[in-house]
């Protein structure tokens, strides 16, 4: 089929939000907001790297997600762009748009395209394009109320006792590993925090020095991505409150299915202790809460550490937390995601 490929301007977004509506995906409302503040009040927008649209006799027919990112390889700037979101018009599909749109977005360029699909039917497509898959990230996972979650999966009438039984383990489980778990002798405190500042960007220069892969975490981006998102509310904390950071983690709680799911959407830690500071805090605040589970996804070594010692343990990858790069603009030494510390629109479901 004959689609003009090209990229979104401002007057599409009602067509993506009517795309969003016919296709019956969640909340049109939402991704229309989600969009705006993507692309236009994203801090690195590059129109050379901007979402793309499939046109059919004047009606937009599908759309591909790519933003211009900039990671660093031991603290050295590499411009790259990301893509990780696609859409087609059910009643357009299988005629080769998302094909012609993936083709149009890896157009030669200087800069390593890099992905994170959880879709079965793109991650076919890109394999066939010549994208590879480098790996999947770490993904950290604690259990709070067992019985709640055992509950939520079934609605049999054996699931109170079930959750009873998974309440009694992991009480059991963690007596057991609050032997083990070592002691924090200089906790760090951590405190609330409004608005990303110098002190970000200093954490960040430092870690990224010592980092194979780090996303951009400079103050301008933290605050666009955390905190002046408009469809979402993160909760930011920091260690020490004075003096140089030596720690960031940015959480938020998200209510699905009737459970209540702790997302800690980015972390950033000198080492491993000031990692469990700021964790602590986002445990002590998931507790009060009540929340049922919490995740991370993507992190450090130090940070996985930390986490391994406040009792999360790693979770199975999901198809998103694998990392995809197309093979014309390979990167050094990327073929180990464990090494990659990301985070752009992907670690709170942003991009779709
Ligand atoms: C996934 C999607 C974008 C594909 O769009 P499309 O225009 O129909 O895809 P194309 O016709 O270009 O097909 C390209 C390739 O995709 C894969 N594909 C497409 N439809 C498929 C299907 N029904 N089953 C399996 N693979 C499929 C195949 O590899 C296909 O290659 P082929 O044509 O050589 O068989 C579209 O189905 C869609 O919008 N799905 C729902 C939205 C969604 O979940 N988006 C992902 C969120 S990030």
């Amino acid at each position: 089929m004959n689609a003009t490929i090209r990229p979104l301007s401002q007057s599409d977004y009602q067509a993506i939000r009517s795309l969003y509506e016919v296709t019956g995906a969640p909340s049109p409302e939402h991704r229309l907001s989600a969009l705006h503040w993507l692309r236009d009040r994203n801090p690195r927008f590059d129109p050379d790297f901007d979402y793309l649209v499939a046109e059919v006799e004047g009606r937009i027919v599908g759309y591909w997600g790519r933003m211009a990112a900039r990671v660093y390889h031991f603290g050295n700037p590499i411009e790259v762009v990301f893509t990780q979101e696609a859409l087609v018009d059910p009643a357009f599909r299988g005629r080769g748009i998302a094909r012609s749109l993936q083709a149009k977005s890896v157009e030669p360029s200087e800069r390593p395209m890099l992905s994170l699909w959880h879709n079965q039917k793109i991650l076919s497509l890109i394999q066939s394009e010549g994208w590879l898959k480098l790996g999947s990230f770490r993904t950290m996972k604690k259990i709070y109320r067992a019985d709640r979650i055992v509950a939520s999966r079934s609605s049999l009438p054996l699931s109170g006792i079930m959750g009873s039984v998974a309440n009694a383990l992991l009480r059991l489980g963690r007596s057991l590993s609050s032997v083990r778990r070592p002691t924090t002798t200089n906790a760090l405190k951590a405190v609330e925090l409004s608005r990303f500042d110098r002190r970000a960007d200093d954490l960040f220069t430092r870690v990224a020095q010592e980092t194979p892969y780090l996303c951009e975490r400079t103050q301008d981006i933290l605050n666009w991505r955390f905190v002046d998102i408009p469809h979402k509310r993160y909760t930011v904390l920091e260690a020490p409150p004075n003096g140089p950071l030596e720690a960031y983690a940015v959480c938020r709680i998200q209510h699905a299915d009737g459970l209540r799911k702790g997302i800690i959407a980015d972390i950033l830690a000198e080492d491993e202790n000031a990692a469990r500071s700021v964790i602590a805090a986002c445990d002590d605040l998931f507790t009060r809460q009540g929340v049922d589970f919490a995740v991370c996804h993507g992190m450090q070594p130090a940070v996985e550490r930390a986490f391994r010692s406040l009792r999360y343990r790693p979770a199975r990858p999901l198809p998103i937390d694998s990392l995809w790069v197309h093979s014309s603009q390979p990167l050094p030494d990327a073929d180990h995601p464990g090494a990659w510390h990301v985070t752009l629109a992907d670690s709170d479901g942003e991009m779709w």
